[in-house]
């Protein structure tokens, strides 16, 4: 079993490569662990889920507002969410090879409140334990904590007072404009403000291809309710990422919902439900829906000694509104929706690898291939219908492609490995 999951993962990352849909950033020299680049037909798949993930989170309701914040963010905002304390995970190093690791892949139960929660150093790896890298058994220093977030300097100083960091959620971002919006809309409660963006973390293990990396895009809202009204939200947002799962063609029967306790909570959440999938490597986190609470428009206001509260028009009662938070990575989209597309089968005696995408996602909506590339007439022919479809569907979500290179039967092939559901 574990053979063939290898098999499955170690496939999908060869088709991404080989097709153009992801390729290791930076690979002629080497590769940098945790950070992919897209190829054509990969953006062409992540445009479309994200578009769709817009149209069903943002555009087709009334109550959304979609921003694009910056992504280097002001050391400031980063202390008052708590971020710069806090968000951290607990690391080991082999004090032999140096390797690190996060200690809670061990199964090590060490879950820190800040970077300078103690309380875990007494925790010590199981001595039997080997090092993954160098065998070693149990020479590991007590865990530590690691401060994920990229830091970086903004303008010529390079001090203190010039640090920021490069944000680890897109959320901050809305929070941050809460006030804009209010004073340019003038929203009623409940609504929300959406965002799609970059997030980066340092992780200290990156792995299982676009599961954890460094630099990922995050698809995020963030709906702000009265407080009463909480639970009702977060029943609206949890039907929502179910919608959004089917509509997006991933495997509903390998998503699992589990409830994540306190002990494992974000600092911020009251209520945390993850979406789980089957991935090949074990179920695991896909997306989080999270009862936010008032936690980040409180913190700010304190920060900045600005009014962050609501009006009710009303009632007249005045109030810092509570938060639901649908949170989605893009990555992780992409490899769950590939995972479930994946398929092979054999065709006239000849094993054949196809995407079973749906077709608002495909790359490539339709190919247009001439039987025959020496047949001027086919050609012609063949050539009216490609040049009829791009005019016709003039759209940047429709892409067509043409072939007229290889056996017939092998052109099928290839739009069969990038989804296409029409040729
Ligand atoms: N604003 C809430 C938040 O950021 P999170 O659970 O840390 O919560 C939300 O992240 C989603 O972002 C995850 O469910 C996952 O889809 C994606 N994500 C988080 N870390 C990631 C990483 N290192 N690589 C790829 N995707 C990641």
């Amino acid at each position: 079993m574990a053979a063939m999951s290898n098999t499955l993962m170690e496939n999908i990352v060869a088709l991404c490569k080989r097709r153009g849909f992801v390729y290791p950033s930076f690979d002629i020299y080497g590769g940098l662990a945790g950070f992919f680049d897209y190829g054509p037909y990969g953006l062409a798949l992540k445009n479309n889920i994200v578009s769709l993930w817009w149209k069903q989170f943002v555009t087709d309701r009334e109550d959304v507002y979609g921003i694009d914040s910056a992504t280097v963010t002001k050391k400031e905002v980063l202390q008052a969410s708590g971020h710069v304390g806090g968000f951290v995970d607990p690391m080991v190093e082999c004090k032999k090879c140096g390797e690190r690791f996060r200690a809670d892949e061990f199964g090590l139960e060490v879950v820190p409140a800040s970077i300078t929660d103690k309380s875990c150093i007494a925790a010590r790896m199981p001595r039997e334990l080997p090092c993954p890298k160098c065998g070693t058994k149990g020479e590991y220093t007590p865990p530590y904590m690691f401060q994920m977030m990229f830091k970086t300097n903004v303008g010529a100083k390079q001090d203190d007072t010039s640090v920021a960091y490069l944000r680890p959620e897109t959320a901050q971002g809305i929070f941050v404009n809460f006030k804009n919006v209010i004073d340019s809309f003038h929203p009623k409660l409940p609504f929300g403000i959406a965002q799609i963006g970059k997030a980066f973390r340092n992780e200290i293990a990156p792995r299982d291809f676009l599961f954890r990396a460094r630099e990922f895009e995050q698809m995020e809202v963030e709906y702000f309710v009265k407080p009463a009204a909480w639970q009702e939200a977060f029943e609206l947002w949890r039907t929502k990422m179910h919608e959004w799962v089917a509509a997006v063609g991933i495997d509903t029967a390998k998503v699992h919902e589990r409830e994540v306790p306190e002990s494992e909570r974000a600092h911020y959440s009251k209520r945390t439900i993850d979406f789980e999938f089957d991935f090949p490597f074990g179920q695991k986190e896909l997306y989080g829906l999270a009862y936010r609470t008032d936690y980040d428009l409180r913190n700010h206001a304190a920060a900045r000694g600005v009014d962050l509260s609501y009006t009710d028009d009303e009632t007249k009662e005045k109030f810092i509104p509570h938060v639901i938070e649908p949170s989605l990575g893009v990555g992780r989209t992409i490899l769950a929706v590939l995972l479930s597309a994946y398929t092979e089968d054999e065709m006239n005696g000849e094993p054949r690898i196809y995407l079973r995408l749906k077709p608002v996602l495909a790359p490539v909506k339709a190919a247009v291939f001439p039987l025959l590339k020496n047949k001027p007439e086919l050609v012609k022919k063949a050539r009216d219908v490609y040049d009829s479809l791009r005019s016709a569907l003039h759209d940047s979500r429709y892409t067509f492609a043409w072939d007229d290179n290889g056996n017939i039967g092998k052109r099928y092939r290839r739009q069969d490995e990038i989804g296409t559901p029409f040729c």
